[in-house]
């Protein structure tokens, strides 16, 4: 649904002056109300997990309650009064979207499914609590009979017979989604690829952090991860690909690592790799970077340019990363071809990347594809020393002027092909004035130029509205409804494109 004509962003040809689009209205939350969000999130879903395990009266449930009650009142103090509500498969806090974080995906996935299997759609707190309020409100909630379509009247009753009218909860509502039941599959899997995405990338961080401290790292999990990740892209890599969306700018290392496994399986199942190949792709490029867990923070995090010793310490991380590796005893059977991926990452066969190598040697099968998938990963993600990245067309199109030298030509060619002519992720200004986001790139590979675009517009209200449409779509006499005019810099429109893939 499109809101009315005038209600459009007003993006012209003629004047070319992006109108800014105030975070809030571009589907956000402000920043702070998000954090408080995220932690009330995780609060509830915490104190759930312990009212499973003590009884009500139990005394190690106060620190849990207690910081519960904290955020609570921290909200209504700050809001006058807190609803939390589930629509479809996301949490509204007083009406604006929460998106998780990271972190605290986890926490949402579990209380999501907790609220859904005991039908409550919506909770409101009205007035500030106090402890036995939310002690009282938290049992009668897990206590709830999972399925009943009575739940929100038994909870208000009970609560009612503590005199405890300030908490109100309404039933789940059930959106009729008139949509194919295709469509509710692929939202499944949306949901698989999400999970798959955020525990590697907890679980990668997880692996670098103990590798940094000298201690063991567990690596089993990241490959049932791969192995996980790998079903998915085999059956439709987009959801994966738009999953590299989400650059999370704290969290770099982490998510660049999972981003690079994803490019590069994608890159691997077109080149038909066998699914023992493709895990071994996915684990070595999930690791290509870890030799990085062996440089001070300071300088992975520096500012500025590196100073020449810097530099040199940087360059080690291939060889590093190799060592690490071969003493990774879980990892089982290490094929050379893993190895040599790691070392090789940054190598050229001019020989002007490193480590630095006295003979002129091939760049690996594995090498070579890692190093598209790293370089346009990091071209595509703001960082300490560049907080406006590349837009994904400028970065296809630096890595295409250095294709001779640097990249392998037709690996390259099918990475482009992987992530459309306008890749994913791009802003584009189509000829009816709407402006959209690249969502998947058309799997015909003759109309590369006629993805599916995501519409970002807004209704009366001011509210955003996303429509999907595809730009292969024709009308009666067979010309295309809509095209491609040019590409906006999303930066200039304030425009938060990793929201829209989560
Ligand atoms: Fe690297
Ligand atoms: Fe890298």
């Amino acid at each position: 649904m499109i809101g009315p004509k005038g209600d459009k962003m007003d993006i012209t040809e003629s004047t070319n002056q992006p109108k800014k689009v105030s975070p809030k209205k571009s589907g956000g939350i402000d920043s702070e109300l998000s954090k408080l969000g995220n932690n009330l999130v995780t609060k509830f879903h915490v104190l759930m997990r312990i009212t499973q395990i003590y009884d009500s009266k139990n005394v190690a449930l106060n620190q849990f309650v207690t910081e519960f009650l904290d955020t609570i009142n921290t909200l209504i103090n700050r809001e006058g009064v807190l609803s939390l509500k589930i629509i479809k498969n996301d949490f509204f806090l007083n009406d604006q979207p929460l998106r998780y974080s990271v972190e605290g995906f986890t926490s949402f996935k579990y209380l999501l499914t907790q609220w859904k299997k005991r039908l409550i759609g919506e909770v409101t707190f009205k007035t500030l609590m106090t402890e036995e309020m939310l002690r009282y409100f938290i049992y009668a909630f897990i206590n709830l009979e999972e399925g009943c379509e009575e739940n929100a009247n038994l909870l208000k009753k009970q609560l009612e017979n503590r005199h405890i009218t300030s908490i109100e909860a309404t039933p789940l509502e059930v959106v009729e989604d008139d949509e194919e039941a295709f469509t509710l599959q692929k939202e499944d899997q949306r949901e698989v690829g999400k999970k798959i995405f955020f525990e590697t990338i907890g679980t990668i961080k997880e692996v670098i952090t103990n590798i940094k401290g000298n201690q063991h790292a567990d690596v089993r999990k990241l490959k049932r991860l791969a192995q996980k990740a790998i079903h998915l892209v085999i059956e439709d890599e987009s959801i994966l690909l738009g999953m590299t969306m989400i650059k999370n700018y704290d969290e770099y290392t982490f998510n660049h690592s999972v981003n690079v496994s994803i490019y590069a399986l994608a890159i691997g199942k077109r080149l038909g790799f066998s699914k023992k190949t493709l895990a071994e792709l996915g684990i070595t490029a999930l690791l290509h970077d870890i030799g990085k867990s062996k440089i001070p923070r300071e300088i992975l995090n520096k500012p500025a340019a590196l100073d020449n010793e810097e530099w040199e310490l940087m360059k080690k991380h291939p060889l590093a990363g190799v060592e690490i590796v071969l003493n990774l005893k879980q990892l089982g059977e290490i094929n050379p071809r893993m190895v040599v991926g790691i070392f090789d990452h940054h190598l050229t066969s001019d020989l002007s990347g490193y480590p630095k190598l006295y003979r002129k040697k091939e760049v690996s099968l594995f090498g070579r594809i890692i190093q598209i998938a790293d370089a346009y990963d990091a071209m595509t993600t703001p960082r300490i020393y560049k907080k406006i990245p590349y837009t994904p067309e400028q970065a296809l199109a630096l890595m295409l002027l250095e294709k001779a030298v640097h990249f392998d030509p037709l690996l390259l060619k099918i990475f482009i092909g992987l992530v459309g002519i306008y890749p994913l992720g791009s802003l584009v200004l189509l000829n009816t004035r709407e402006i959209g986001i690249v969502y998947k790139p058309n799997s015909d590979g003759n109309c590369l130029d006629r993805p599916t675009i995501l519409l970002v517009d807004r209704d009366a209200e001011g509210n955003p509205v996303k429509e999907m449409v595809s730009l292969a779509e024709t009308d009666g006499e067979g010309n295309y409804k809509r095209s491609i005019v040019k590409t906006l810099d999303p930066y200039k429109y304030h425009i938060d494109i990793a929201k829209y893939f989560l």
